[in-house]
């Protein structure tokens, strides 16, 4: 009588004959050449930083080079559909955030992806709260003054972003619907441009990413009225939450994440995943994330299954907050 453990081996052995288990080759050595990243926005915005910070020690994790590619158009629809469209092979991957997969589904009706349905989620990278910023010069000196004056000169006042559906695009959105005023928006290719036209004084304000501020709010070449989370940001003690400053409604927090085109194996997922989670964990890498005022995700929310609640939940979020009333 066959014991039950020698009957298990000899399924197994049956089933892995039959390929049932076997990881496709490519699987167990990827990667064995240069990874491409895809950035939808100009270099040196909130989406690229976070995507060089991290990448660069994925790339000693996976053993291969990783190169940034910034892909610029459409408040990041460009590039994603590229991504989407891209092979699944591992070797083109996405930073995408809550603009490409999630604000974009609302503000373009014929947008050339799904982000649930043409992607695969693999990682988390960083949560990234938004701020309310103006050019240095601007006349309100606190939030409560520039409600009045965005209200008082609504026709005259314009607002920087990064496209239609971009994350500084969306976030603005909200906050514009909630002082019920309609800025004249200035598009840039990221908000890296963006930041150095408001630095310049060429635009009057802009939602952004945390992480694209700090530096310049450190330097005092901007002005930031508010931090729209719960919390101040430890970056920035002393910039008053939207709460504090008299503005409740005005919420806001984007994240950046990675995602491969659909398709890709599990097996390149996983590899990816632990890559990404490998780099969250190093102390280098997480000081220079916090110093810039990322929200660095908990364990629980790293997984790729995470991420794909993530995407669902903040198209749910956003739909009705971005679609024009019908
Ligand atoms: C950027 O990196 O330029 C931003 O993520 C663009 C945006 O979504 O505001």
């Amino acid at each position: 009588m066959m014991s039950i453990r020698s009957l298990a081996g000899a399924c197994l052995s049956a089933l892995a004959a039959l390929g049932a288990f076997a990881v496709p080759a490519s699987a167990q050595t990827y990667p064995t050449r240069t990874i491409t990243m895809i950035v939808p926005f100009a270099a040196g915005g909130p989406t690229d930083v976070i995507s060089r910070i991290v990448t660069a020690h994925m790339a000693q994790t996976l053993g291969q080079s990783i190169v940034i590619e910034n892909v610029v158009g459409a408040g990041g629809t460009t590039a994603t559909t590229r991504a989407a469209r891209a092979a699944n092979d591992g070797y083109t991957l996405i930073t995408g955030h809550m603009g490409t997969h999630a604000a974009s589904v609302p503000l373009y009706p014929k947008l050339a992806y799904h982000p649930e349905k043409d992607f695969e989620p693999v990682a988390l990278l960083a949560g990234t709260p938004i701020l309310i910023l103006a050019r240095k010069d601007f006349p309100p000196k606190d939030l409560k003054e520039f409600v009045a004056y965005v209200k008082a000169n609504a026709e005259k006042v314009n607002a920087a972003h990064a496209g239609i559906g971009s994350v500084s695009h969306a976030s603005c959105e909200l906050l514009n619907s909630i002082l019920d005023v309609k800025p004249v928006g200035v598009p840039f290719n990221g908000t890296g441009p963006a930041m150095n036209a408001l630095v310049a004084g060429q635009v009057d304000y802009m939602c952004d990413q945390i992480v694209n501020a700090v530096p310049q709010i450190k330097a005092g070449t901007i002005k930031a009225y508010a931090v729209a989370t719960p919390e101040r940001n430890p970056s920035l003690p002393e910039v008053p939450t939207t709460t504090e400053a008299g503005l409740p409604a005005f919420q806001a927090q984007a994240w950046n994440a990675v995602f491969a085109p659909k398709g890709t194996s599990p097996a390149i997922v996983a590899t990816l995943n632990a890559a990404a989670i490998n780099a969250l964990d190093d102390d280098n890498v997480r000081k220079r994330l916090l110093d810039l005022g990322s929200v660095i995700p908990a364990p629980a929310n790293r997984t790729p299954e995470a991420l794909a609640m993530l995407v669902k939940n903040e198209i749910a979020k956003w739909t009705p907050v971005l679609k024009p009333a019908s």
